[in-house]
Protein backbone atom coordinates (compact mmCIF):
# COMPACT_ATOMS: atom_id res chain seq x y z
CA UNK A 1 0.00 0.00 0.00
CA UNK A 2 1.18 3.14 -0.78
CA UNK A 3 1.86 5.63 2.13
CA UNK A 4 1.21 9.28 1.81
CA UNK A 5 4.48 11.03 1.87
CA UNK A 6 3.99 14.56 3.98
CA UNK A 7 5.23 17.65 2.31
CA UNK A 8 8.49 19.51 3.61
CA UNK A 9 7.96 22.13 6.26
CA UNK A 10 7.60 25.87 4.64
CA UNK A 11 11.20 27.37 4.66
CA UNK A 12 11.00 31.01 5.98
CA UNK A 13 13.71 33.47 6.01
CA UNK A 14 14.47 35.73 9.10
CA UNK A 15 16.42 38.65 7.62
CA UNK A 16 17.39 41.53 10.17
CA UNK A 17 18.79 44.90 10.45
CA UNK A 18 21.90 44.46 12.04
CA UNK A 19 21.66 45.69 16.27
CA UNK A 20 21.33 43.33 18.89
CA UNK A 21 17.72 45.04 19.89
CA UNK A 22 16.52 43.72 16.71
CA UNK A 23 18.83 40.43 17.04
CA UNK A 24 16.91 39.52 20.27
CA UNK A 25 13.12 40.15 19.17
CA UNK A 26 14.27 38.61 15.66
CA UNK A 27 15.57 35.55 17.19
CA UNK A 28 12.65 35.15 19.56
CA UNK A 29 10.36 34.86 16.64
CA UNK A 30 12.44 32.48 14.83
CA UNK A 31 12.57 30.15 17.87
CA UNK A 32 8.24 30.08 18.26
CA UNK A 33 8.42 29.56 14.17
CA UNK A 34 10.70 26.20 14.70
CA UNK A 35 8.35 25.37 17.68
CA UNK A 36 5.63 25.46 15.36
CA UNK A 37 7.47 22.77 12.82
CA UNK A 38 8.61 25.75 10.34
CA UNK A 39 12.25 25.34 8.84
CA UNK A 40 14.13 28.42 9.41
CA UNK A 41 17.26 30.11 8.06
CA UNK A 42 18.48 33.06 10.05
CA UNK A 43 20.12 35.42 8.22
CA UNK A 44 22.37 37.87 10.44
CA UNK A 45 25.31 40.52 9.72
CA UNK A 46 28.52 38.78 9.97
CA UNK A 47 29.92 41.14 12.57
CA UNK A 48 27.14 40.19 14.64
CA UNK A 49 26.82 36.94 14.21
CA UNK A 50 30.16 37.16 15.59
CA UNK A 51 29.31 39.10 18.66
CA UNK A 52 26.29 36.37 19.42
CA UNK A 53 28.17 33.36 19.28
CA UNK A 54 31.45 34.56 20.91
CA UNK A 55 30.31 33.53 24.31
CA UNK A 56 28.01 31.00 24.34
CA UNK A 57 27.21 28.44 22.07
CA UNK A 58 24.19 29.81 20.32
CA UNK A 59 24.32 28.07 17.42
CA UNK A 60 23.95 24.80 18.56
CA UNK A 61 21.31 25.70 21.26
CA UNK A 62 19.21 26.43 17.37
CA UNK A 63 20.08 23.73 15.00
CA UNK A 64 20.07 20.91 17.73
CA UNK A 65 16.89 21.55 18.91
CA UNK A 66 15.98 22.05 15.44
CA UNK A 67 16.52 20.18 12.29
CA UNK A 68 15.34 22.10 10.18
CA UNK A 69 17.19 25.84 11.82
CA UNK A 70 20.20 27.08 9.72
CA UNK A 71 22.29 30.27 10.15
CA UNK A 72 23.60 32.65 7.27
CA UNK A 73 25.59 35.45 7.27
CA UNK A 74 25.76 38.53 5.00
CA UNK A 75 28.30 41.60 5.26
CA UNK A 76 26.74 45.19 6.60
CA UNK A 77 29.70 46.68 4.27
CA UNK A 78 31.59 47.83 6.95
CA UNK A 79 34.90 46.49 8.25
CA UNK A 80 34.80 44.29 11.46
CA UNK A 81 36.51 47.31 13.44
CA UNK A 82 34.02 49.46 13.04
CA UNK A 83 32.68 50.98 15.77
CA UNK A 84 28.78 50.35 15.69
CA UNK A 85 27.69 52.17 18.87
CA UNK A 86 26.13 55.48 19.90
CA UNK A 87 25.83 57.43 17.18
CA UNK A 88 28.07 55.13 14.13
CA UNK A 89 25.06 52.87 14.66
CA UNK A 90 23.66 55.27 11.38
CA UNK A 91 26.37 54.39 9.77
CA UNK A 92 25.45 51.12 9.91
CA UNK A 93 22.20 51.47 8.42
CA UNK A 94 23.63 53.53 5.43
CA UNK A 95 25.88 50.66 4.70
CA UNK A 96 23.49 47.99 4.78
CA UNK A 97 21.39 50.03 2.50
CA UNK A 98 24.10 50.26 -0.41
CA UNK A 99 26.05 46.90 -0.23
CA UNK A 100 23.39 44.34 0.72
CA UNK A 101 20.58 44.18 -1.85
CA UNK A 102 22.41 42.41 -4.88
CA UNK A 103 24.37 39.76 -2.28
CA UNK A 104 20.63 39.22 -0.66
CA UNK A 105 19.05 38.41 -4.23
CA UNK A 106 22.03 36.01 -4.92
CA UNK A 107 22.17 34.39 -1.64
CA UNK A 108 18.40 33.29 -2.18
CA UNK A 109 19.62 32.15 -5.32
CA UNK A 110 22.04 30.33 -5.23
CA UNK A 111 22.83 29.53 -1.48
CA UNK A 112 19.73 29.15 0.65
CA UNK A 113 18.48 25.99 0.31
CA UNK A 114 15.88 24.47 0.11
CA UNK A 115 14.44 27.79 -1.71
CA UNK A 116 12.28 30.12 0.54
CA UNK A 117 9.11 30.01 0.73
CA UNK A 118 8.13 33.18 2.61
CA UNK A 119 10.50 36.15 3.99
CA UNK A 120 9.95 37.83 7.06
CA UNK A 121 12.35 41.10 7.00
CA UNK A 122 13.24 43.90 9.18
CA UNK A 123 10.87 46.58 8.06
CA UNK A 124 13.67 48.66 7.81
CA UNK A 125 14.99 47.30 4.53
CA UNK A 126 12.72 47.83 2.16
CA UNK A 127 14.82 46.66 -0.33
CA UNK A 128 14.17 42.90 1.03
CA UNK A 129 10.46 43.96 -0.90
CA UNK A 130 12.04 44.70 -4.32
CA UNK A 131 14.16 41.39 -4.21
CA UNK A 132 11.09 39.32 -2.92
CA UNK A 133 8.88 40.78 -5.69
CA UNK A 134 11.89 39.87 -7.88
CA UNK A 135 12.03 36.53 -6.74
CA UNK A 136 8.19 35.86 -6.34
CA UNK A 137 8.75 35.18 -2.82
CA UNK A 138 5.78 36.73 -0.75
CA UNK A 139 7.28 38.88 2.02
CA UNK A 140 6.23 40.09 5.74
CA UNK A 141 7.81 43.22 7.68
CA UNK A 142 8.73 42.65 10.88
CA UNK A 143 9.21 45.91 13.20
CA UNK A 144 10.77 45.36 16.16
CA UNK A 145 10.05 48.94 17.82
CA UNK A 146 6.70 49.87 19.50
CA UNK A 147 3.53 50.65 17.37
CA UNK A 148 3.55 54.03 18.88
CA UNK A 149 7.32 54.93 17.68
CA UNK A 150 6.10 53.34 14.46
CA UNK A 151 3.73 55.51 13.91
CA UNK A 152 5.33 58.63 14.73
CA UNK A 153 7.73 56.98 12.07
CA UNK A 154 5.13 57.02 9.58
CA UNK A 155 3.80 60.44 10.28
CA UNK A 156 7.31 62.63 10.36
CA UNK A 157 6.08 63.40 6.47
CA UNK A 158 3.22 64.88 7.68
CA UNK A 159 4.83 66.44 10.35
CA UNK A 160 7.37 67.73 7.86
CA UNK A 161 4.84 69.12 5.48
CA UNK A 162 2.71 71.08 7.72
CA UNK A 163 5.65 73.13 8.96
CA UNK A 164 6.25 71.53 12.54
CA UNK A 165 9.89 70.90 11.30
CA UNK A 166 12.42 71.78 12.42
CA UNK A 167 12.42 72.09 16.02
CA UNK A 168 13.87 75.61 16.93
CA UNK A 169 15.64 75.82 20.31
CA UNK A 170 15.00 74.43 23.44
CA UNK A 171 12.46 76.89 24.20
CA UNK A 172 10.18 75.02 21.15
CA UNK A 173 10.72 71.37 22.71
CA UNK A 174 7.68 72.04 24.81
CA UNK A 175 5.35 72.77 21.87
CA UNK A 176 2.78 69.99 21.05
CA UNK A 177 3.01 67.75 17.79
CA UNK A 178 -0.73 68.20 15.82
CA UNK A 179 0.16 65.72 12.88
CA UNK A 180 0.33 62.76 14.47
CA UNK A 181 -3.39 61.22 14.46
CA UNK A 182 -3.75 59.71 18.09
CA UNK A 183 -1.25 62.07 19.52
CA UNK A 184 -2.32 65.44 19.36
CA UNK A 185 -2.91 66.52 23.11
CA UNK A 186 0.54 65.15 24.88
CA UNK A 187 2.94 64.25 22.00
CA UNK A 188 5.53 67.27 22.64
CA UNK A 189 8.50 68.29 20.17
CA UNK A 190 11.20 66.81 22.90
CA UNK A 191 9.20 63.31 21.95
CA UNK A 192 9.42 62.83 18.68
CA UNK A 193 11.98 60.35 17.54
CA UNK A 194 15.68 61.79 17.90
CA UNK A 195 16.32 61.76 14.22
CA UNK A 196 13.23 65.15 14.36
CA UNK A 197 16.07 67.35 15.98
CA UNK A 198 18.22 67.82 12.86
CA UNK A 199 18.21 71.36 11.65
CA UNK A 200 17.32 70.14 8.11
CA UNK A 201 14.23 68.09 7.13
CA UNK A 202 16.09 66.78 4.39
CA UNK A 203 18.57 65.56 6.44
CA UNK A 204 19.63 61.78 5.59
CA UNK A 205 18.78 60.43 8.60
CA UNK A 206 15.30 61.74 8.41
CA UNK A 207 14.58 60.52 4.99
CA UNK A 208 15.77 57.33 5.33
CA UNK A 209 13.68 56.86 8.80
CA UNK A 210 11.17 58.33 6.91
CA UNK A 211 11.11 56.29 3.35
CA UNK A 212 11.68 53.22 4.88
CA UNK A 213 8.80 53.12 7.13
CA UNK A 214 6.53 54.63 4.29
CA UNK A 215 7.50 51.78 2.34
CA UNK A 216 5.95 49.64 5.00
CA UNK A 217 2.23 48.74 3.08
CA UNK A 218 4.28 47.55 0.46
CA UNK A 219 5.00 44.07 2.32
CA UNK A 220 1.84 41.47 2.69
CA UNK A 221 2.21 42.07 6.01
CA UNK A 222 3.16 43.56 9.19
CA UNK A 223 4.12 41.85 12.40
CA UNK A 224 4.76 44.02 15.53
CA UNK A 225 6.44 42.81 18.83
CA UNK A 226 2.97 44.14 20.79
CA UNK A 227 -0.37 43.50 22.12
CA UNK A 228 -3.63 45.24 21.96
CA UNK A 229 -4.38 46.12 25.16
CA UNK A 230 -0.83 48.41 25.30
CA UNK A 231 -1.49 50.15 21.90
CA UNK A 232 -5.15 49.15 20.21
CA UNK A 233 -6.04 52.87 19.46
CA UNK A 234 -2.22 53.51 18.22
CA UNK A 235 -2.83 50.16 16.03
CA UNK A 236 -6.13 51.23 14.42
CA UNK A 237 -4.34 54.14 12.90
CA UNK A 238 -1.80 51.91 11.44
CA UNK A 239 -4.42 49.57 10.02
CA UNK A 240 -5.42 52.12 8.02
CA UNK A 241 -2.13 52.49 5.76
CA UNK A 242 -0.92 48.65 6.58
CA UNK A 243 -4.21 45.97 7.35
CA UNK A 244 -2.60 42.99 7.91
CA UNK A 245 -0.79 43.74 11.27
CA UNK A 246 -0.47 40.74 13.49
CA UNK A 247 0.51 41.78 16.88
CA UNK A 248 2.22 39.36 18.31
CA UNK A 249 3.66 40.34 21.55
CA UNK A 250 5.08 39.91 24.17
CA UNK A 251 7.76 37.78 22.33
CA UNK A 252 9.33 36.61 25.44
CA UNK A 253 6.05 35.73 27.24
CA UNK A 254 4.77 33.18 24.25
CA UNK A 255 8.13 31.50 24.88
CA UNK A 256 7.82 31.40 28.47
CA UNK A 257 4.43 29.19 27.33
CA UNK A 258 5.85 27.33 24.81
CA UNK A 259 9.47 26.50 25.64
CA UNK A 260 10.35 24.14 28.67
CA UNK A 261 11.89 26.44 31.04
CA UNK A 262 15.82 26.00 30.83
CA UNK A 263 15.47 25.88 27.39
CA UNK A 264 14.50 29.11 26.73
CA UNK A 265 17.25 31.13 25.05
CA UNK A 266 19.58 34.15 26.82
CA UNK A 267 21.02 36.51 24.04
CA UNK A 268 23.46 39.15 24.01
CA UNK A 269 26.50 40.42 22.66
CA UNK A 270 28.44 40.45 26.05
CA UNK A 271 28.87 37.42 28.18
CA UNK A 272 26.37 37.48 30.75
CA UNK A 273 27.45 38.13 34.61
CA UNK A 274 24.92 35.46 36.81
CA UNK A 275 26.70 36.56 39.99
CA UNK A 276 23.98 39.42 40.31
CA UNK A 277 21.77 36.53 41.11
CA UNK A 278 23.27 35.79 43.92
CA UNK A 279 23.29 39.45 45.26
CA UNK A 280 20.23 39.57 44.30
CA UNK A 281 19.20 36.84 46.79
CA UNK A 282 20.48 38.56 49.47
CA UNK A 283 18.39 41.82 49.32
CA UNK A 284 14.90 42.26 50.55
CA UNK A 285 11.72 42.38 48.62
CA UNK A 286 11.01 45.49 45.62
CA UNK A 287 14.17 47.17 47.01
CA UNK A 288 16.97 47.31 44.52
CA UNK A 289 16.12 49.38 41.27
CA UNK A 290 18.01 47.97 38.24
CA UNK A 291 19.68 50.24 35.30
CA UNK A 292 20.67 49.27 32.03
CA UNK A 293 20.76 51.11 28.60
CA UNK A 294 20.41 48.14 25.90
CA UNK A 295 22.97 47.09 23.75
CA UNK A 296 24.17 50.54 21.94
CA UNK A 297 23.30 53.34 24.13
CA UNK A 298 26.44 55.22 25.31
CA UNK A 299 26.49 57.68 28.15
CA UNK A 300 29.16 60.71 28.46
CA UNK A 301 30.97 60.46 30.96
CA UNK A 302 29.78 63.21 32.77
CA UNK A 303 25.87 62.18 32.87
CA UNK A 304 27.44 58.65 33.89
CA UNK A 305 28.70 60.60 37.25
CA UNK A 306 25.28 62.73 37.57
CA UNK A 307 23.81 59.55 37.59
CA UNK A 308 25.97 57.88 40.41
CA UNK A 309 25.43 60.76 41.96
CA UNK A 310 22.23 60.49 42.00
CA UNK A 311 21.96 56.75 42.97
CA UNK A 312 23.99 57.11 46.17
CA UNK A 313 22.08 60.18 47.24
CA UNK A 314 19.02 58.32 46.91
CA UNK A 315 19.73 55.73 49.52
CA UNK A 316 18.44 53.13 47.39
CA UNK A 317 20.23 49.66 46.38
CA UNK A 318 20.63 49.66 42.83
CA UNK A 319 21.66 46.67 40.08
CA UNK A 320 23.74 48.69 37.29
CA UNK A 321 24.38 47.22 34.02
CA UNK A 322 27.79 49.11 32.93
CA UNK A 323 28.53 47.38 29.54
CA UNK A 324 32.31 47.52 28.11
CA UNK A 325 31.54 50.10 25.64
CA UNK A 326 28.51 52.20 27.76
CA UNK A 327 31.18 55.12 28.22
CA UNK A 328 31.58 57.26 24.82
CA UNK A 329 34.42 58.27 23.64
CA UNK A 330 36.51 55.49 25.58
CA UNK A 331 37.83 51.97 24.43
CA UNK A 332 38.81 48.91 26.77
CA UNK A 333 36.66 47.15 29.67
CA UNK A 334 35.86 48.03 33.34
CA UNK A 335 38.82 50.26 33.66
CA UNK A 336 36.98 52.98 32.13
CA UNK A 337 34.89 53.64 35.06
CA UNK A 338 35.57 56.15 37.59
CA UNK A 339 37.46 54.45 40.89
CA UNK A 340 35.53 56.69 42.81
CA UNK A 341 32.34 55.10 40.83
CA UNK A 342 33.30 51.61 41.64
CA UNK A 343 34.20 52.13 45.29
CA UNK A 344 30.47 54.14 45.37
CA UNK A 345 28.99 50.52 44.51
CA UNK A 346 30.31 48.50 47.23
CA UNK A 347 27.55 49.43 49.76
CA UNK A 348 24.34 48.97 48.54
CA UNK A 349 24.91 48.20 45.03
CA UNK A 350 26.35 45.66 42.26
CA UNK A 351 27.65 46.11 38.78
CA UNK A 352 28.05 44.24 36.09
CA UNK A 353 28.95 44.37 32.47
CA UNK A 354 26.13 42.65 30.82
CA UNK A 355 23.24 41.06 33.28
CA UNK A 356 20.69 38.19 32.72
CA UNK A 357 17.86 41.63 32.45
CA UNK A 358 14.55 39.13 32.20
CA UNK A 359 15.30 37.24 34.91
CA UNK A 360 16.74 40.40 36.57
CA UNK A 361 13.13 41.81 36.06
CA UNK A 362 10.93 39.05 37.62
CA UNK A 363 13.82 38.84 40.28
CA UNK A 364 11.48 39.39 43.83
CA UNK A 365 13.87 41.68 45.10
CA UNK A 366 13.72 44.34 42.60
CA UNK A 367 10.97 47.09 42.49
CA UNK A 368 11.83 49.20 39.59
CA UNK A 369 13.99 49.78 36.14
CA UNK A 370 15.32 52.52 35.07
CA UNK A 371 15.53 52.43 31.23
CA UNK A 372 16.91 53.77 28.28
CA UNK A 373 13.34 52.96 26.53
CA UNK A 374 14.62 50.80 24.47
CA UNK A 375 11.25 48.62 22.89
CA UNK A 376 12.56 44.96 24.45
CA UNK A 377 13.41 46.48 27.78
CA UNK A 378 10.24 48.68 27.97
CA UNK A 379 8.17 45.27 27.05
CA UNK A 380 10.23 43.38 29.47
CA UNK A 381 9.49 45.71 31.63
CA UNK A 382 5.62 45.63 31.32
CA UNK A 383 5.37 41.89 31.49
CA UNK A 384 7.35 41.58 34.76
CA UNK A 385 5.17 44.21 36.18
CA UNK A 386 8.05 46.54 36.97
CA UNK A 387 7.43 50.63 37.15
CA UNK A 388 10.49 52.23 34.65
CA UNK A 389 12.15 55.64 34.78
CA UNK A 390 12.39 56.55 31.20
CA UNK A 391 15.72 57.98 30.30
CA UNK A 392 15.61 57.56 26.34
CA UNK A 393 18.32 58.93 24.16
CA UNK A 394 17.74 57.84 20.39
CA UNK A 395 15.07 56.50 17.79
CA UNK A 396 12.36 55.41 19.11
CA UNK A 397 12.81 55.98 22.94
CA UNK A 398 11.39 59.45 23.16
CA UNK A 399 8.25 58.02 22.42
CA UNK A 400 8.50 55.30 24.03
CA UNK A 401 9.04 57.16 27.10
CA UNK A 402 6.39 59.33 26.55
CA UNK A 403 3.75 56.62 26.12
CA UNK A 404 4.49 54.92 29.59
CA UNK A 405 4.69 58.38 31.37
CA UNK A 406 1.68 59.76 30.04
CA UNK A 407 -0.43 57.30 28.54
CA UNK A 408 0.32 54.08 29.77
CA UNK A 409 1.10 55.85 33.49
CA UNK A 410 3.97 52.74 33.84
CA UNK A 411 6.79 55.06 35.61
CA UNK A 412 8.60 58.01 35.26
CA UNK A 413 9.69 59.95 31.65
CA UNK A 414 13.06 61.50 33.24
CA UNK A 415 12.58 65.72 33.21
CA UNK A 416 13.72 67.04 30.03
CA UNK A 417 15.49 64.37 29.11
CA UNK A 418 18.85 65.53 30.52
CA UNK A 419 20.47 63.79 33.63
CA UNK A 420 21.02 65.56 36.92
CA UNK A 421 21.45 64.12 40.00
CA UNK A 422 18.70 66.25 42.10
CA UNK A 423 16.39 64.84 39.34
CA UNK A 424 17.90 61.05 39.29
CA UNK A 425 17.42 61.20 43.27
CA UNK A 426 13.82 62.62 43.39
CA UNK A 427 12.98 59.98 40.50
CA UNK A 428 14.19 56.88 42.13
CA UNK A 429 12.63 58.19 45.08
CA UNK A 430 9.14 58.68 43.73
CA UNK A 431 9.30 55.50 41.81
CA UNK A 432 10.54 53.30 44.66
CA UNK A 433 8.48 55.15 47.70
CA UNK A 434 6.55 58.18 47.41
CA UNK A 435 4.94 56.96 43.99
CA UNK A 436 4.97 53.47 44.31
CA UNK A 437 1.56 52.47 44.92
CA UNK A 438 0.28 54.47 41.66
CA UNK A 439 2.31 52.82 39.60
CA UNK A 440 2.26 49.30 41.26
CA UNK A 441 -1.77 49.38 40.42
CA UNK A 442 -0.86 50.22 36.72
CA UNK A 443 2.15 47.54 36.12
CA UNK A 444 0.42 45.24 37.90
CA UNK A 445 -2.65 45.38 35.77
CA UNK A 446 -1.09 45.75 32.47
CA UNK A 447 1.55 42.97 33.22
CA UNK A 448 -1.79 41.01 34.02
CA UNK A 449 -3.03 41.92 30.27
CA UNK A 450 0.18 41.01 28.59
CA UNK A 451 0.01 37.34 29.94
CA UNK A 452 -3.73 37.57 28.25
CA UNK A 453 -2.56 38.93 25.07
CA UNK A 454 -4.41 37.55 21.68
CA UNK A 455 -1.61 35.25 20.67
CA UNK A 456 -0.48 33.98 23.77
CA UNK A 457 -4.41 32.95 24.57
CA UNK A 458 -4.24 31.36 21.36
CA UNK A 459 -0.84 29.59 21.87
CA UNK A 460 -2.37 28.16 25.30
CA UNK A 461 -5.41 26.98 23.84
CA UNK A 462 -3.03 24.26 21.56
CA UNK A 463 -1.97 21.77 23.02
CA UNK A 464 1.74 21.99 23.97
CA UNK A 465 4.10 21.17 20.67
CA UNK A 466 5.30 18.18 19.84
CA UNK A 467 8.96 17.35 19.51
CA UNK A 468 10.74 19.40 16.60
CA UNK A 469 10.11 16.70 13.25
CA UNK A 470 9.93 17.85 9.67
CA UNK A 471 6.35 17.57 9.61
CA UNK A 472 4.09 20.40 7.84
CA UNK A 473 2.82 22.37 10.68
CA UNK A 474 -0.39 25.47 11.10
CA UNK A 475 1.19 28.57 11.30
CA UNK A 476 0.95 30.25 14.62
CA UNK A 477 -0.73 33.11 13.16
C1 LIG B 1 17.84 49.01 19.87
C2 LIG B 1 17.38 50.46 20.04
O1 LIG B 1 18.31 51.17 20.77
C3 LIG B 1 16.05 50.49 20.69
O2 LIG B 1 15.66 51.83 20.85
C4 LIG B 1 15.07 49.78 19.81
O3 LIG B 1 13.81 49.80 20.40
C5 LIG B 1 15.53 48.36 19.55
O4 LIG B 1 16.86 48.36 19.04
P1 LIG B 1 18.69 48.37 22.37
O5 LIG B 1 19.21 49.73 22.58
O6 LIG B 1 19.65 47.28 22.51
O7 LIG B 1 17.91 48.20 20.99
O8 LIG B 1 17.53 48.25 23.49
P2 LIG B 1 16.40 47.21 23.76
O9 LIG B 1 15.40 47.19 22.69
O10 LIG B 1 15.89 47.53 25.10
O11 LIG B 1 17.12 45.78 23.77
C6 LIG B 1 18.11 45.42 24.67
C7 LIG B 1 18.04 43.93 24.91
O12 LIG B 1 19.24 43.53 25.55
C8 LIG B 1 16.89 43.51 25.80
O13 LIG B 1 16.27 42.36 25.27
C9 LIG B 1 17.55 43.19 27.11
O14 LIG B 1 16.93 42.15 27.85
C10 LIG B 1 18.93 42.77 26.69
N1 LIG B 1 19.91 43.05 27.76
C11 LIG B 1 20.24 44.33 28.06
C12 LIG B 1 20.47 41.98 28.42
O15 LIG B 1 20.13 40.81 28.15
N2 LIG B 1 21.38 42.25 29.38
C13 LIG B 1 21.76 43.50 29.72
O16 LIG B 1 22.60 43.64 30.61
C14 LIG B 1 21.17 44.59 29.04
Amino acid sequence: MEQDIPPPPPHVLIFLIPALGHVNSMLKLAELLSVAGLRITFLNSEYNHDRLTRHADVCSRYTCRFPGFQFKTITDGLPMDHPRVGHRFDEVLHSVKSVTPPLLKQMLIDDIKPPVDCIISDGFMSFAVDVANELGIPIIYFRTISACAFWAYFCVREIIDAGELPIKGKEDMDRLVKNVPGMETFLRCRDLPSFCRAEDPLDRNIQLFMSETRSSPRAQGLILNTFDDLEGPILSQIRTHCPNIYTIGPLQAHLKTRVPSGMQSTNGFWEVDRSCMAWLNKQPPKTVIYISYGSITTLSREDVMELWHGLVDSNKRFLWVVRPDLISGRDGDQSQIPEKLVEGTKERGYMVGWAPQEKILEHRAVGGFLTHSGWNSTLESVVAGQPMICWPYFADQQVNSRFVGQVWKLGLDMKDHVCDRKVVEKMVNDLMVEKREEFVKSTDRMSKLAWKSRYLRKLRAQPPPPPPTHRRCPSPF
